[in-house]
């Protein structure tokens, strides 16, 4: 791959990042270099000036310097601020992820990085995503600790094992760029990469649409919270259900048991599945079991899309639309460019419709079991 940013030495510029971090990074060298400069000069100047000249001499008095110690004190200051500055702008744009992006879910393992996108597609060391097109990606993993890295974005975060972290770009030319592991994670973390494809929307919407997509990640966790897990016999709703409610509840406050509130996030859903007796929900009992070692982590991505679809989120919707029954998949524009891809829905009524006997498990029988 060729480098052809304006510093030779740095990778390839290819998101909205790029130049941001660049500039931040060379006011950073010109600082060191301006500062290191007349100090190692002036080492050498001072010894020669002030050698010894006489032994035990007795220098000059001095009584200080009012003019020299305001501007040693002030330049250093504002240094150090425009720094500061610098930096905090980076990150805000960096970690405050924006509403309108797409998502991909991705899951970090000793030793690949497996990624899914909203539309069900799945890839391995790849990532295929669309020119100027913002992309968020919810990451985790599922041994221990990675970070993704795509250095032509300028940008990269840690995978944690037990939570979610996120990460956006918006890449802003087509190409091919490396994808690394930047956090050593044993012995073939230096194989732990891949790339990302940058393409136009048109060749992404040919791309989503040549690939197998099977189950969008809202569907397998609606499989899965409906079938095999079982979780709709008690979450399933109605005025009898045992488990809390599970529409409308991502992003508001959720009042538990002993007068706390805990914000309905995705942290919040994902440690309710695996350690569902720690916060438990306000007039329910703590008869949940757990499905810790019973669920991958990319299961219970799913299952999050899934629940987060309850709440009328799926993706790339702003959490403000109230329940978006349709949303095209590839956002803008696919009447009639052809593509295959199933629109997502935002999957509630089955849930709902199921609750009526929640109290017996059993009841629900086999033969009844497909009812959706
Ligand atoms: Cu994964 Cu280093």
């Amino acid at each position: 791959m060729q480098t052809s940013s304006w510093v030779p030495l740095f990778p390839e510029q290819a998101s909205t990042f790029g130049s941001q971090v660049d500039a931040l990074y060379v006011y950073l060298i010109v600082v060191s270099v301006v500062f290191s400069i007349p100090v190692v000069a002036a080492i050498f100047f001072f010894a020669l000036r002030f050698r010894e000249k006489e032994k035990y001499a007795t220098p000059d008095e001095m009584h200080g310097s009012i003019m020299l110690e305001t501007l040693w004190s002030i330049i250093p200051f504002v240094v150090s601020m425009t720094i500061f500055l610098g930096g905090a702008i980076v990150f805000f744009n960096q970690f405050r992820i924006p509403d309108d992006a797409m998502e991909v879910y991705v899951v970090g393992k000793q030793w690949m990085w497996k990624l899914q996108h909203e539309t069900g597609q799945r890839e391995i060391n790849e990532l295929h995503v669309p020119v100027g097109r913002k992309v968020k990606l919810t990451m985790t993993t599922e041994d221990v600790l990675h970070d993704f890295s795509v250095p032509a974005f300028r940008t990269k975060a840690d995978v944690v094992p037990g939570r979610y972290t996120y990460l956006w770009f918006e890449a802003t030319k087509p190409g091919k760029y490396d994808l690394f592991c930047a956090e050593y994670c044993g012995l073939n973390h230096s194989g732990m990469g891949g790339y990302v494809y940058v393409m136009e929307q048109r060749d992404f919407d040919n791309w989503l649409s040549g690939n197998v997509s099977g189950q969008t990640p809202v569907e397998q966790g609606k499989d899965l919270f409906e079938n095999k897990l079982g979780c709709a016999s008690c979450h399933a709703g109605g005025p009898q259900q045992r488990g809390a409610k599970l529409e409308g509840i991502y992003g508001h406050d959720i009042k538990l048991v002993g007068g706390q509130t805990v914000k309905a996030d995705d942290a919040y859903i994902r440690n309710s599945i695996i350690n569902p007796s720690a916060q438990i929900v306000e007039g329910f009992q703590p008869i949940m079991p757990t499905f810790k070692g019973q669920v991958t982590e990319e299961q219970l991505v799913s299952l999050v899309a899934y629940i987060k679809s309850l709440s009328g989120i799926t993706g790339s919707t702003p959490a403000s639309g109230s329940n978006t029954a349709v949303t095209n998949s590839s956002g803008t524009n696919t009447s009639g460019s052809g593509n295959t891809m199933t629109p997502r829905r935002a999957n509630r009524g089955a849930a709902n419709t199921e609750g009526s006997n929640p109290n017996s498990p059993g009841g629900r029988g086999a033969p009844t079991s497909s009812n959706r």
